[in-house]
């Protein structure tokens, strides 16, 4: 890795005479950090930041936030150029080895990608497990985590060879996994995956195709899904992504890791907001309701949020809900849909969170969420899947992200320690001395 020391920062113990002198590392951008690995062994004390607000966990080379400023960059190109210009598996190329391919290498990984999209016959059996109202995203934990009881050839996270194979069956399976999820919903037969069609194509032809009739995926829609999963494919230490590493550094294997990323990405606060907002927005039902919901959200102990606002590291517009926008506007205009009330609904919501000055004074402005359900729902996915695009997109994120952690030699197992608030050491009591 390659952060430099660039300062020092000294601790003093109040009160004693005692201190430590702790290296400062500059990475390419952003603030300094202070390493802190000898702190406990030459003061005897821990750090604490619950939520790891102000804590950096690893080092990476892969993406980059600037909360500040509402920038994020994929191995430092902007996502704006990468949504505009690039696609999701050249994009997915660049996060996984740092560079983007030429043509040659491309054509090499897309193949690479292709060759492993569909799934083992028995998996299919998997599915018959789960309840028809089972919930895409338990669908999704249970069969990414069954792969590693599929796939071992590629268990053994020390061979680079394994390693390279499990990151492929990866990011070429969990499309298949989450349309045949959709359709076990549904009660629809599976789609295999069709080879011959680029990533987006693919995905939306295993969702949507029915084998008793021709399917044309339409170019508008395969663009406006590329579009999402460009801009979901990385979001540096994330709630999702710290899970798999944390999974990803006991030497768990691949698919594991990325189970375990899946579960981690389902809460509301994280991946399951763009399912939150549809609801949200449901709730509102009309503009005329929103002051009324605006209230109920900034009333103290309300336990009510406008989902699809704020976000731990933006402290402006994120960069990603600027493009969604966007992209919602373009894809209602391409499908012919003059009127979408969600939309408007979502609009003025908007425009009236951003003018109040609770939202003002706490930063919270539109993230990537706000705008993606109804983008999806045009798109005629319905809610429950929302997560699971979310999860597709983000695997090869996670998988980089893994890939990137094994790779470092300075891996070591992720064990955060705690203040104990509990009760001191006493004595058991038998039970009929208590009371
Ligand atoms: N609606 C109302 N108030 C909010 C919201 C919101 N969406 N988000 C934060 N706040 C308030 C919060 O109540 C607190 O106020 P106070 O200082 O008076 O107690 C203040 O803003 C700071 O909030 P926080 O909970 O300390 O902030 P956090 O950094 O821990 O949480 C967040 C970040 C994304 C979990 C939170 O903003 C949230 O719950 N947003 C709604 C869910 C959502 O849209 N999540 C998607 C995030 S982007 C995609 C992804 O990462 O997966």
């Amino acid at each position: 890795m390659s952060s430099r020391t660039t300062g020092s920062v000294t601790v003093t113990l109040d009160g004693t005479n005692r201190s430590a002198t702790l290296p400062l590392l500059s990475g390419t951008l952003g603030p300094q950090v202070v390493d802190i690995r000898k702190l406990y062994n030459e003061l005897g004390i821990f750090t604490y930041d619950p939520g790891y607000g102000a804590t950096a966990s690893c080092e990476s080379q892969i993406t980059y936030i600037d909360g500040d400023a509402g920038v994020l960059l994929y191995r430092g190109y902007p996502i704006e150029q990468l949504a505009e210009r690039s696609d999701f598996i050249e994009v997915a190329y660049l996060l996984m080895y740092g560079e983007l391919p030429t043509k040659a290498q491309l054509a090499e990984f897309e193949r690479g990608v292709t060759r492993h999209t569909m799934l083992h016959e028995q998996i299919r059996r998997f599915y018959d497990g789960f309840r028809r109202d089972a919930h895409p995203m338990a669908v999704m934990c249970g069969v990414v985590g069954a792969m590693s009881a599929f796939y071992h050839d590629s268990l053994d996270i020390n061979d680079p060879e394994q390693r390279r194979i499990a990151a492929f069956r990866l990011i070429a399976k969990v499309p298949t996994i989450a349309a045949w999820a959709y359709k076990y919903a549904n009660g629809q037969p599976f789609m295999y995956p069709r080879n011959e069609l680029k990533y987006a194509e693919n995905f939306l032809y295993m969702l949507n195709a029915v084998p008793a009739e021709d399917y044309r995926v339409s170019p508008v829609l395969a663009r406006a899904m590329d579009r999402i999963l460009v801009l979901h494919a990385d979001h540096e230490q994330n709630a999702s992504t710290s899970t798999v590493r944390l999974a990803g550094s006991t030497g768990a294997n691949p698919y594991a890791c990325i189970a375990a990323g899946i579960a981690a990405l389902w809460g509301p606060a994280h991946g399951g907001a763009n399912e939150a907002v549809l609801k949200m927005l449901g709730e509102i039902g009309h503009p005329k309701n929103i002051p009324d919901f605006i209230r109920r959200v900034k009333a103290k102990d309300s336990n009510v949020r406008l989902m699809g606002f704020g976000h731990r590291v933006y402290k402006n517009l994120d960069p990603r809900a600027k493009i969604m926008r966007q992209t919602c506007h373009e894809v209602l205009a391409e499908l012919g849909i003059k009127d979408e009330p969600l939309l408007d609904l979502a609009m003025e919501l908007e425009r009236i969170a951003l003018e109040d000055e609770y939202f003002v004074s706490r930063k919270l402005y539109p993230n990537v969420d706000f705008y993606s359900g109804i983008i999806l729902k045009a798109m005629g996915i319905p809610t429950s899947m929302f997560t699971v695009i979310f999860a597709v997109a983000r695997t090869v994120g996670w998988v980089s992200q893994w890939k990137e952690m094994i790779e470092d030699p300075s891996q070591r197992i992720g064990r955060p320690r705690q203040v104990y608030s509990g009760p001191a050491q006493r004595d058991y009591r038998p039970i009929e001395a208590r009371g």
